[in-house]
């Protein structure tokens, strides 16, 4: 016997249960998207790989340690996308969007790929369902992505979510802080990991990314950027949060969200679900207002963020949620003997037609044997075509549940199961 492949590690198979409801999820995200202006964009799994090197940072886990890069047969550098922003952004400039009415609001769902440690909620190949707004840098727009980010995880019905909110200042203002930061580290060097010591010179920031426990122990006396931002930052974050407070969006702030990318600019934020494990962030984003000009592209200041759709279906597991139950086939059509399988075929597919859930047993044995199946698919109703049925014209109606049955042609059906579709 052939030896069985399985599927790469940190990946999953979703089976029909799962994947209805994964893409149950992703439609009404894009529900809510659209719902705030946000429109389709769609961009390639893999790009060059200098693509995600420039915007997410070289010194970031992320380019360090968990990308998939490999050369195609050309010998050209590419790369799988580990998020989503890095695409988008490139798909902008490239394709002058910047013509558009701004801000130019763009959503996406698809596979992300991080070589990271699998575990619950963290895979190596895993969905996001993602927004970004380009072309303002007003905190009305900070606020409206955050709460489309928060109302949505709200409306599938998740409870307890922790909303996080920093700003992390802009370019004239984050080199006092980053200063302020190093010389922190540099006299706590010895408690740090070796990647954290190593940070310390190359990009001090990323230390806040570090899951070591000693180094988060380290951390907690770390200088906050919250009171190294400029004037006008500290205005924007302001206003930000007016603005949440007005729509009654509830938020912590954490002076320490800078996120493990070195794009972000001013508003940073994550929801979390703390109940969820270690991997509990639902979703995070936050604002990048340089990286379309660092880009070669206009300068657009841009603010987004992305859920993690896996994640989302954990807590919805984990809270005992139901959002989606599949809908059971309306009818079933069995035969009664083989002569019947030909008529009964071109039934299914009238019903079929008509938008009509339908289904049929080809292999079944017998009429019982078809009558179990269609409990089984939790078929509302069985339609049976015997000899008599074809002579008639007539077939017989039967609903599952309560057993009863009537004789009615076709068209009388399709407008019965019509109609109980509609009430159901
Ligand atoms: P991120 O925080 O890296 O941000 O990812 C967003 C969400 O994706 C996380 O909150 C988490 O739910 C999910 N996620 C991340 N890694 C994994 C994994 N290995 N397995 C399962 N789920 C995962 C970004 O990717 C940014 N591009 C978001 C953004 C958009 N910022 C601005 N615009």
């Amino acid at each position: 016997m052939s030896e069985i492949i399985t599927r790469p590690r940190g990946t999953q198979d979703f089976l029909p249960d799962k994947a209805e409801l994964l893409h149950f999820v992703n439609e009404s995200a894009v529900s809510f998207f659209e719902k705030y202006g946000f429109r389709a964009i769609v961009t390639p799994t893999f790009e060059k790989e200098e693509l995600f090197k420039r915007s997410i940072g070289e010194s970031t886990d992320i380019v360090q340690k968990e990308m998939y890069e490999f050369k195609d047969k050309a010998g050209r550098k590419l790369a799988l996308r580990p998020e989503g922003t890095a695409s988008v952004v490139r798909a902008y400039i490239e394709n002058n969007m910047a013509a558009m009415p701004r801000p130019v609001k763009l959503f996406y769902t698809g596979q992300m790929f991080r070589y990271e440690r699998p575990q619950a909620g963290r895979y190596r190949e895993f969905w996001q369902m993602g927004a970004e707004a380009i072309g303002s840098a007003e905190p009305a727009l900070d606020a409206e992505v955050i709460e489309l980010c928060f109302s949505y995880l709200s409306s599938l019905g998740i409870k307890d979510l922790i909303l996080k909110i920093n700003s992390m200042g802009c370019r004239e203002c984050r080199p006092d802080y980053i200063k302020e930061l190093r010389q922190f580290l540099r006299g706590k060097e010895g408690q740090f990991c070796k990647t954290c010591a190593q940070r310390i010179d190359l990009n001090p920031l990323r230390v806040f990314d570090c899951k070591n426990e000693n180094c988060s122990k380290a951390l907690a006396e770390a200088p906050k950027i919250a009171d190294y931002i400029c004037e006008e930052d500290k205005e924007h974050f302001k206003k930000v949060r007016s603005y949440l407070d007005l729509v009654g969006i509830t938020y912590e702030l954490d002076p320490h969200l800078v996120r493990g990318f070195d794009y972000y600019t001013r508003t940073t934020f994550e929801v979390l679900l703390p109940g969820l494990g270690s991997q509990n962030a639902l979703a995070g984003g936050g604002r990048y207002d340089y990286l379309v000009a660092d880009y070669g592209g206009p300068k657009e200041p841009a603010i987004g963020f992305a859920f993690g759709t896996e994640r989302i279906i954990l807590a919805l597991e984990v809270q005992k949620i139901t959002v989606f139950t599949k809908p059971e086939p309306d009818v079933f059509v069995a035969w009664v003997e083989e002569a019947q399988k030909l008529p009964a075929f071109k039934a299914l597919s009238i019903l079929r037609d008509k938008h009509l859930k339908a289904g049929m047993a080809y292999d079944a044995k017998n009429l019982k044997a078809q009558l179990k199946m269609a409990d089984k698919l939790q078929a509302r109703t069985a339609l049976i075509i015997g000899e008599e049925e074809v002579q008639t014209g007539k077939c017989t109606l039967k609903y599952l549940e309560s057993g009863k049955q009537k004789k009615l042609s076709l068209e009388e059906i399709i407008k019965e199961l019509k109609l109980s579709s509609y009430h159901n």
